[in-house]
């Protein structure tokens, strides 16, 4: 043993009162380096005809060249953001609506092509992406099988675990009929189930968790302990801080695409619940006036 080796030696007794999650973190598991994520959008006259606040949203992030009819727009939905995730980390990203959660992820994914900078991914990344292969078409059933060989499974062994996974999204006899014919949260519950079949080294849960019961809630964070335990990463986007606080060891706060904090999930949530208030607070006070 070299020296070196000696020195990151540590006495049982001086790890007394470190949380458990602090232990079980290994290597990084992925890299995100300068990344920018800019959306192209085609055709500005629909902007504002859709949905009244994301409408708004958009035109004051493309600015005063929204005014251009069928010009190319640009949203710059993910900005400068570098962090890197280690195995056994969860990891909560908060941020108010627009702010560029759900683009971070599905760039993590490789669902979307980095504009700038660069996302490593160690190892399979297996269960990323699963959501992109289901089909509203389909029956339960169906997307269960393609969900399944998508993370990497056997036909058999998706058949094997076909009835768990009916079991845990607690969707019945739902499972023979298209899934376009699902409620929001059944739906959610069967793409979690799906995602967590087989143990996936990155599992990312985008507001899936917020829907569902206080039971489905309780299984949920008992599988996601076990991909932890399993040395998985586990990313959550919720808007629910009290979801992230019971699940995640370190957030990331995203506003405006920029990553404005990353450290542990007290000091961040106390952070952002803050500026949250404070901008309901002025909110209000123009509303007022
Ligand atoms: N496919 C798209 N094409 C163009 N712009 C997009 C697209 N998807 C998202 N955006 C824009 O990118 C920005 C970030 O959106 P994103 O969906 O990542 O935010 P979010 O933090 O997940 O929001 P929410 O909390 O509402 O889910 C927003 O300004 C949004 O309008
Ligand atoms: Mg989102």
């Amino acid at each position: 043993m070299t020296d070196a080796e000696l020195d990151f030696e540590v006495d049982p007794e001086d790890l007394e009162g470190w949380a458990p999650a602090t232990r079980e973190i290994g290597g990084p598991s992925l890299v995100v380096d300068h990344l920018d994520i800019t959306y192209r959008v085609f055709g500005g006259k629909k902007l504002g005809t859709s949905d009244e606040s994301s409408g708004r949203r958009l035109q004051r992030v493309v600015g005063r060249r929204s005014g251009h009819v069928g010009a190319v727009q640009q949203v710059r939905a993910v900005r400068d953001v570098t962090f890197v995730a280690h195995h056994g980390e969860s990891i909560g990203i908060v941020g108010i609506n627009g702010s560029g959660k759900s683009t971070l992820l599905r760039a993590v994914a490789g669902l979307i092509p980095p504009t700038k900078g660069s996302v490593y991914v160690a190892g399979e990344p297996s269960l990323l992406g699963v959501n992109a292969v289901l089909m509203g078409d389909l029956t339960g059933e169906r997307n269960i099988m393609i969900g399944g060989l998508a993370l990497g499974l056997s036909r058999s062994e998706v058949q094997q675990r076909m009835d768990d996974i009916v079991e845990f999204a607690g969707i019945g006899d739902f499972v023979y009929l298209p899934m376009k014919a699902y409620s929001s949260g059944m739906g959610a519950r069967l793409r979690f189930a799906i995602s967590t079949a087989a143990t996936p080294d990155i599992l990312m849960i985008d507001e899936a968790l917020a829907t569902g019961d206080a039971s489905f809630r309780e299984k949920s964070k008992a599988r996601i302990d076990e991909i932890r335990q399993g040395a998985g990463t586990v990313f959550l986007v919720s808007h629910s801080l009290a979801t992230v606080q019971a699940i995640c060891s370190r957030v990331l706060w995203l506003h405006q695409g920029r990553l404005v904090m990353d450290g542990p999930t007290e000091e961040v949530c106390a952070s952002y619940k803050e500026f949250v208030q404070s901008l309901r607070k002025s909110r209000s006070l123009a509303k007022k006036k």
